[in-house]
């Protein structure tokens, strides 16, 4: 829905992990070259640069803990899928992974969420979930199962829509569409498959459609509160059709944790507290 005084900001919650042991040294997606190395303290530059841009803005900013051994613990929207302040755990596919899932919902139950739920089905959190107002919008085809979709519907009580992604450079549905709204996405139709463009098409006449350009840079890998929208620096068509629609685009640099394939998005795991 258009607000006709333009675009409004809400508040939003986060849970961050700083990149302490970040490294390339598997390699689970076709953007992860060990042999290439990484600069951590670079990384570890773009990922606070990252939370104090989210601190600017207004949002509130939590902590977890980073584990030695777990390179990829930044990549804190894997970590979980919190709605309505119910928590659905996540279940690594990767064993490289794995021991993340209990260490992501050891924080939640010492932090007061009484809700949570160890999941049956392999799925990567926020990573291939995205929550809008009405429904649930879910990816599958590299990490998360289908199962996973039926058993977040059922524990969270919100519609889940399943969405076949296509293209292994877009392996988390969060690299490959993110919510401007409640009721609106922006998305590269190329990442999915045939059937499920279909289904994007017919929920979202009016997507905002990046391009390939857009997505190769995980542009797509954005997060947006409504009026500000977060996005990596070298996205600048989709910057442009952005600010062109009135929102307050914020380019930030994410090239370094791009080597493990990760951006601003993956960074972030939102706490969505119960609806009032
Ligand atoms: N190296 C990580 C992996 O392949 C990157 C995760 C990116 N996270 C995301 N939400 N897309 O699992």
């Amino acid at each position: 829905m258009k607000n006709p005084a333009g675009p409004v900001a809400v508040r939003r919650h986060y849970l961050m992990c700083r990149p302490t042991y970040f490294a390339v040294d598997y390699a689970i997606n076709p953007w992860m070259d060990p042999a290439a190395g990484v600069d951590r303290d670079r990384a570890i530059r773009q990922w606070e640069a990252l939370r104090d841009l989210y601190l600017d803005l207004g949002h509130e900013v939590h902590e977890i803990a980073p584990i030695e051994g777990l390179p990829d613990m930044v990549f804190a929207a894997n970590g979980a899928l919190v709605v309505d302040g119910r928590v659905y755990g996540a279940r690594f596919a990767s064993a490289e992974r794995t021991p993340e899932g209990p260490a992501y919902l050891e924080w939640f139950r010492a932090h007061g969420y009484t809700e949570t739920r160890e999941p049956k089905s392999v799925n990567e959190g926020e990573g291939d979930f995205i929550t809008l107002d009405e429904v649930v919008l879910a990816g599958t085809g590299f990490r998360t199962e289908a199962a996973a979709h039926q058993e977040a519907e059922r524990f969270l009580g919100r519609p889940v829509v399943t969405l076949q992604l296509a293209d292994p450079r877009f392996y988390h549905l969060d690299t490959a569409l993110f919510a401007l709204s409640g009721d609106r996405v922006a998305y590269y139709p190329g990442a999915f498959s045939a059937g499920s463009r279909k289904v994007l098409e017919a929920l979202f006449p009016d997507a905002l459609l990046a391009t390939e350009e857009d997505a190769a840079v995980l542009g797509l890998n954005a997060v947006c509160d409504g009026r500000n929208v977060v996005v990596a620096a070298e996205a600048t068509a989709l910057a442009a059709r952005l600010r062109a629609e009135g929102l307050a685009v914020h380019p930030v640099e994410m090239d370094e944790l791009r080597r493990a394939g990760g951006g601003a998005k993956c960074c972030t795991l939102e706490l969505r507290p119960p609806r009032e």
